[in-house]
């Protein structure tokens, strides 16, 4: 088809989280309550940290992060959904699309980044605890933190700038409540090939999506293994307690 002769979409209809009417106040009250519960824990865990010496560690300063990043990820979906159930319109314009699609993915990949890194920490407390002080110092945990927002940013800037190379002109119609981060459904409605997209998919997401769960893995791996070194019962609950905040996160 002629591009010339294409009608640019420029706005997308999200079907919301369920095809059944009677279904979407039930599911909303449901995220509703899962979105307050989220934002309240997180805005309690930030100021506990901050105003609590003690827990100036780097393990708390990364929980600290994560609750923040995890605050605003949820939001980015959330807020969206809210705002369509508010104004009775699934509407969403190509921009705002756009908006939702970087920060989605630039949060949750700094959710993961983080968790990844924070595995590690936990190995080196207690596999190296005379060490641990000097080698995660703060210029450490700055350089931690800003270059997983530095690699995710830029992630996230690649990713949505290649959907604005889509052109859409056909069904509008996303069988989602948000734009996810490679937009399966969206890219479904692209008309131009997405066969950059899905390599770069492929390439990027691939490493930056499997890296961090491989990280926490093998970590986890060499801290079973440096746990069971350790003779005492009591050391063995201390190494134990040392990762457990870390785990809880991991596992939730
Ligand atoms: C996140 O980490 C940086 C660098 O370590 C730190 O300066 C900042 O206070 C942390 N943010 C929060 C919300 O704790």
């Amino acid at each position: 088809m002629d591009r010339r002769n294409q009608i640019n979409i420029y706005e997308f209809l999200f079907m919301g989280l369920s095809e059944r009417p009677e279904q979407q106040p039930l599911l909303v009250g449901l995220f509703l309550g899962m979105f307050l519960v989220t934002v309240l824990e997180n805005l309690h865990i930030i100021p506990v940290i901050g105003s609590d010496m003690h827990l100036h560690t780097p393990r708390h300063i990364f929980l600290a992060n994560l609750s923040f990043f995890d605050n605003r990820f949820i939001s980015t979906v959330i807020t969206q959904l809210l705002d369509n159930i508010g104004s009775g319109s699934k509407l969403i314009s190509y921009g705002e699309g756009l908006i939702q699609l970087y920060f989605f993915g630039l949060f949750a990949d700094l959710d993961n980044f983080l968790l990844a890194v924070m595995a590690p920490d936990c190995y080196v407390a207690i596999s190296y605890p005379l060490h641990y002080a000097m080698t995660m110092n703060s210029q450490c945990c700055i350089l931690l933190v800003d270059g997983s927002w530095v690699v995710t940013t830029l992630h996230a800037l690649v990713h949505t700038l290649l959907v604005t190379r889509l052109s859409f002109c056909g069904p509008n119609i996303i069988p989602h409540f948000y734009c996810d981060f490679y937009c399966v459904p969206l890219l479904k409605l692209a008309f131009s090939s997405t066969y950059v997209h899905n390599l770069m998919f492929i390439l990027v997401a691939g490493t930056l999506l499997i890296g961090p769960p491989v990280c926490i893995l093998t970590s986890y791996f060499y801290i079973a293994l440096a746990v069971q070194r350790i003779d005492s019962p009591k050391g063995k609950q201390r190494a134990f307690a040392n990762c457990s905040s870390h785990l809880s996160v991991v596992s939730l």
